[in-house]
């Protein structure tokens, strides 16, 4: 571990400038969530505007000497900048501050170096650390030479500085090694699920939306879940047992964030890899964020980013048990095709919805049935709304209920096998009616295709 991570409780200063017109960037609630989930403990925020960044202490002369005092006054032991800091202009401030200066990505990626938990994971973040950090230790050490300005120091600086730029390059050059490897296995690993046929299901969504808790809730692994951001760093792999369609494979991904600092993008997007290749992906969102909108069109753009826009996706709206009104429900599209489940990850509110939802897009076959139940089978005419699978409903001269269904061949033949159901004329959907139960035919193929 290369980096210092604030221990927990280390008395934090948090900087957010706006800086020209970027107002809406680098979000400053999410800077101090970020902030929170590193460990740090808040003693101020200081807030201001500039039209650019000063060159050498980043803030100008006068906010250099608020937070000074508001070091002195508060006792502050490390200053947060919600911004890029060039390493000169990092250890100007720390010479000014008298206390640790650290900018959003050495948060950033302390976070990532405390979550990373796969093999890969870890490489990944070391890789990304070294990086900032050869960048850094240059400049140190040239900054050390002038100040300190003896010829016999110079000399043991810069040899110092070649040593250490060397074992720095030689760790590069091995962690590459290494990703190749853990790359080559997952892929091999990923071959012989598709040869074998079972279909990979990915949770992707922004951070703290829920994604290690419903990744637990669906498989039951105890896997690190924490009320804090980036609980996952890695793909996690676990087998999920469906009904009717047999095993899947469920991956839980890191979380997404906006404004990943440029260094961080290729570590973020090379734990997704798993993600584009998945045959279905569960966008969870979390539904008790009033930012939730722009939070999934963030994660929509990633998708797009990393190609993952073209596999088949279902919204799963979560944290229903926190806000006020919010059933379990399935939102269909107008060709029958489930695209949003609300849940509670936490309670297990709106699970079954959610596992019949994916066994639906997974094996693909819709069917449409007309049903005629007696009015003593109100649970089951219960479960077939709540499921979506109703389109009309008429009475007949006896009272009993015609019901007009369109629901996957697997549940119905499940009901079928539970219960006593009198039937009207079946007829079968054919998959090229439209473009969305297309989507769900190319799910069915994917899965289909390796065996
Ligand atoms: P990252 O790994 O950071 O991307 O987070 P994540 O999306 O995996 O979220 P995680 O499962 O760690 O959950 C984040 C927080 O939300 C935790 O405090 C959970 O307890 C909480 N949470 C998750 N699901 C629910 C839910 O259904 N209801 C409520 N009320 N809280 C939930």
């Amino acid at each position: 571990m290369f980096f210092d991570r604030p221990d927990s409780g280390e008395k934090t200063i948090l900087v957010h400038l706006v800086i020209g017109s970027e107002e809406e960037r680098d979000d400053p609630m999410e800077f101090e969530e970020l902030a929170l989930s590193a460990g740090a403990s808040l003693v101020a925020k200081i807030s201001g505007t500039r039209r650019q960044p000063a060159a050498n202490n980043f803030v100008g002369s006068g906010k250099l000497e608020e937070l000074a005092a508001c070091v002195r006054a508060t006792g502050a032991e490390l200053v947060l900048f919600n911004h890029s800091l060039s390493p000169s202009q990092e250890r100007n401030l720390e010479k000014h501050l008298k206390c640790r200066v650290l900018d959003r990505t050495g948060l950033i990626l302390d976070i990532f170096a405390q979550r990373a938990r796969s093999h890969e994971g870890k490489l990944q973040v070391e890789l990304a650390q070294l990086k900032h950090l050869s960048t850094r230790l240059k400049r140190g050490w040239t900054h050390l030479d002038r100040q300190k300005g003896g010829i016999g120091l110079k000399g043991a600086g810069e040899t110092q500085l070649e040593l250490d730029q060397r074992m720095i390059r030689q760790r590069i050059k091995a962690i590459h090694k290494g990703l190749n490897k853990v790359r080559s296995q997952r892929q091999q690993g990923r071959r012989s699920r598709q040869r074998a046929g079972v279909p990979t299901v990915s949770l992707v969504g922004y951070t703290n939306a829920g994604k290690s808790t419903l990744f637990n809730a669906l498989t039951d692994a105890q896997t690190y879940a924490a009320d804090q951001l980036f609980a996952t760093l890695d793909s996690t792999l676990r087998r999920l047992e469906l009904p009717n369609l047999g095993t899947a494979i469920v991956a839980d991904t890191v979380g997404f964030i906006s404004h990943l600092p440029h260094g961080l993008v290729d570590a973020f997007c090379a734990t997704l890899e798993e993600t584009a290749s998945a045959t279905l992906l569960l966008h969870v969102i979390d539904g008790a964020s009033e930012a939730q909108d722009e939070l999934r069109m963030e994660v929509e753009s990633v998708l797009t980013e990393i190609d993952a826009d073209q596999v088949p996706r279902l919204e799963v709206v979560n944290k229903i048990d926190s806000v006020s009104g919010n059933e379990p429900r399935l939102l269909r599209n107008d060709a029958g095709v489930p695209v949003r489940v609300w849940i509670s990850a936490k309670t297990g509110a709106g699970l079954d919805l959610l596992l019949a939802a994916m066994t639906e897009l997974l094996s693909g076959g819709l069917v449409s049935q007309t049903v005629i139940l007696r009015a003593t089978q109100a649970k089951l005419r219960s479960h077939l709304y709540k499921s979506n699978f109703v389109t009309e409903e008429q009475t007949d001269e006896t009272g009993a209920s015609i019901l007009f269904l369109r629901l996957p061949k697997a549940e119905l033949d499940r009901i079928l096998a539970q219960e006593e159901v009198k039937l009207g004329e079946p007829k079968y959907l054919r998959s090229d009616q439209s473009d969305s139960l297309a989507m769900a035919q190319a799910v069915s193929a994917g899965s289909a295709s390796g065996s």
